[in-house]
């Protein structure tokens, strides 16, 4: 796999949720600080940016897809377990996680500082969070790196936190693991433009 010229459009275009990965050694720890130092453009309310990501990459990688998987072990249906285990199966054959977090100890100095956005705040939190999520995933793809957005926090919160000595006011937003794909994305389908855009 090589790093590849896309247009933007081209990126917008091509970047789907690839559910199943495998590993490349090519995708490494400085590849993917060149993808977050570029995404990390992506714009917050206030320029508060609020935003944290832990990366976890091989084995820590592993280890988090096995956490997920022994934390929902008691809670899914055990007939419904098998699809459970091959649908992680899939994100964790992959290379590393980006996990989203948003500093809460800045949304609430923001919302000290300007008093009258109080209540928008934690929605421009999680806003300028899907912004960053979003610029990561297009700068993945035109790497023609695959990735997907997985929640299963707030299940899974405590153990994270735990295993990787996050800060207490660091919430969980997003799970984002990313790899080599190994499918092809299914088919989408688009509601009717005009049901959705208007032009006066
Ligand atoms: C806010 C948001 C939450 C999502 N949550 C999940 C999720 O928890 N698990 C998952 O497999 N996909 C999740 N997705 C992916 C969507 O299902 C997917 O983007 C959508 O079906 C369109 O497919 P595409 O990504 O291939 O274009 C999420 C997407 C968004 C924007």
């Amino acid at each position: 796999m090589t790093a590849t010229t896309t247009t933007i459009k081209d990126a917008i275009i091509n970047r789907r949720s690839i559910r199943k990965l495998k590993k490349n050694e090519n995708i490494t720890k400085e590849r993917m600080n060149e993808v977050l130092k570029t995404a990390l453009h992506a714009p917050t309310s206030f320029n508060m940016q609020s935003g944290r990501v832990v990366v976890v990459m091989d084995n820590e990688h592993e280890k988090f897809w096995d956490i997920v998987k022994e934390t929902l072990r008691s809670r899914v249906p055990e007939e419904n377990f098998a699809a459970t285990i091959e649908r992680l199966q899939g994100f964790r054959d992959g290379v590393g996680t980006i996990l989203f977090f948003e500093n809460q100890e800045t949304i609430e100095k923001m919302q000290e500082k300007a008093p009258s956005y109080k209540e928008q705040f934690p929605y421009w939190s999680h806003q300028g969070n899907a912004m960053l999520q979003y610029a990561i995933w297009m700068t993945l793809s035109a790497e023609g790196i695959g990735a997907s957005l997985q929640h299963y926090n707030p299940i899974i919160d405590e153990a994270v936190k735990k295993t990787w000595d996050i800060p207490g006011e660091w919430s969980l937003i997003a799970q984002m693991p990313f790899g080599e794909p190994n499918e092809q994305p299914g088919e989408k389908t688009f509601l009717s433009f005009d049901d959705v855009v208007k032009f006066y």
